[in-house]
């Protein structure tokens, strides 16, 4: 989700969005909320408060460093997990729904470009059990850059998780699936925010950052703005996914 034109979207679609698809649970990344990039505390309590049940980060975590203590706290917000130990938060969170379900939310980087102080390959069995030791419905947003990593990750957890989320590049792909032993995989949700632009940028700025290479302030583009994601219908007591549906949602 991105900036205020994506939070405005979801002001506006969330709610009918949930009662259309008899939604039970709703996770959000938030890491361009405030203003293209990072979370403040009161947009991550502005977003909770729009019906949305956790939300994930990314390689922007920490760019608002008032966000630090909230995520020492907050039960619904997480961070990668394979940032360093030195940073604040946790990367698993598992959040109660409105039907009574418990839901699993793991929240991981890839390597690609976004350097984690460590692989996620190497601390996502310890968060999956640690989650599956609480409910048999576990999320996993995988936040990366390389389509190559998430997919890879998505097999490596069929049978183990619900689904597998990716995220970051802000362009939803046409690959939502269930894998053999029923995960549900998508390799990028797609963005909530400003299509007319660069993934979310003014394309003006971004193109004369990329021409130029000087330094650029980025800004939070306005048009075209739409909802994007990821319906998943899983079972309650095995956490077995039975369909992924990529939706999209315009806000004109
Ligand atoms: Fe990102």
């Amino acid at each position: 989700m991105v900036g205020a034109p994506g939070r405005g979207a979801l002001v506006r679609h969330l709610q009918s969005l949930r009662d259309e698809h008899g939604i039970d649970a709703c996770i959000v990344n938030g890491e361009n909320a405030a203003d293209g990039i990072g979370i403040t505390p009161r947009l991550a309590d502005q977003i909770l408060g729009l019906g949305v049940d956790a939300i994930t980060l990314g390689n922007h975590a920490f760019r608002r460093t008032e966000i630090g203590p909230y995520l020492e706290t907050s039960e619904r917000v997480i961070r990668p997990a394979n940032t360093s130990t030195a940073t604040p938060g946790r990367g698993l969170a598992v959040v109660a729904t409105g039907n009574g379900a418990r839901i699993g939310v793991i929240n991981v980087l890839g390597s690609l470009f976004l350097h984690p102080a460590t692989s996620m390959f190497e601390v996502i069995d310890d968060l999956v059990a640690e989650a599956r030791a609480e409910t048999p419905i576990v999320v996993v947003d995988v936040h990366a850059e390389a389509t190559s990593e998430k997919a890879a990750l998505a097999r490596y957890l069929d049978g183990r998780v619900t689904a597998v989320v990716g995220t970051h590049t802000h362009v939803q792909t046409s690959d939502a699936t269930v894998l053999p032993k029923g995960t549900a995989f998508i390799t990028d949700a797609g963005m909530t925010g400003p299509h007319d632009s660069v993934i979310g940028v003014e394309a003006e700025l971004a193109i004369r950052r990329m021409r130029t290479g000087l330094p650029v302030r980025f800004e939070t583009a306005q048009g075209g703005v739409r909802i994007e994601g990821a319906v998943i219908d899983c079972d309650a007591e095995t956490g077995r996914a039975s369909s992924i549906e990529a939706i999209r949602v315009s806000d004109a």
